[in-house]
């Protein structure tokens, strides 16, 4: 069976949603992005859940969305860095989806976040050391994709150029 959705996993900062845009429009997919679906079931900004009812409830309600968009056809998801933090959501990803990774050094996850003020986890202290420790606690876990790709040095297009490489060499369905 032919996987048609593409799911960009990875730590904050490390270009999901950017870049999933963009390849979705290229792909001629539809575009999901999990918190968005997220603010969009809770009627709340993601800092907002985080500050109401606390991360078990984000995760709870993260977990909702994904097993729903999971379950669709055709779409490039983007998926909040934490996903990876509940097994099941990453089966339910990898059923109809080619799962690939960015990643990036801690130095460039701390240029790229650090002008937001969006993400809770970094709301208190955005510092690289900060993004060194989520990144520890997180050890391992991001280690569930079909393919990795280091941002690092990489800009925008270069990323998708290279997502798309990896697709053409798997049993994804690039093509409309
Ligand atoms: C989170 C990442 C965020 C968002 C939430 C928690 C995490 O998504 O889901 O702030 O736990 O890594 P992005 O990776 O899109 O920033």
């Amino acid at each position: 069976m032919m996987k048609t959705n593409v799911v960009l996993i990875g730590f904050m900062g490390t270009g999901k949603t950017a870049v999933g845009r963009r390849l979705a429009k290229t792909l001629h997919k539809e575009f999901v992005d999990t918190d968005k679906e997220v603010e969009k079931a809770t009627g709340m900004t993601v800092a907002q859940v985080f500050a109401r009812y606390g991360e078990t409830r984000f995760r709870s309600e993260e977990n909702l969305v994904i097993s729903r968009v999971a379950a669709r056809e055709n779409c490039v998801i983007a998926a909040g860095g934490g996903v990876v933090l509940r097994q099941e959501n990453i089966e339910a990803l990898r059923a109809n989806g080619v799962v690939i990774c960015l990643t990036a050094d801690p130095e460039v996850i701390h240029e790229r976040v650090k002008r937001r003020n969006t993400r809770p986890l970094l709301q208190k202290d955005k510092s690289r050391g900060r993004i060194e420790e989520l990144l520890q606690e997180r050890d391992g876990l991001y280690e569930v994709a079909d393919f990795y790709i280091d941002t690092t040095n990489l800009d925008l297009d270069e990323v998708e150029r290279q997502i798309i490489n990896c697709l053409g060499g798997h049993n994804a369905q690039t093509a409309r």
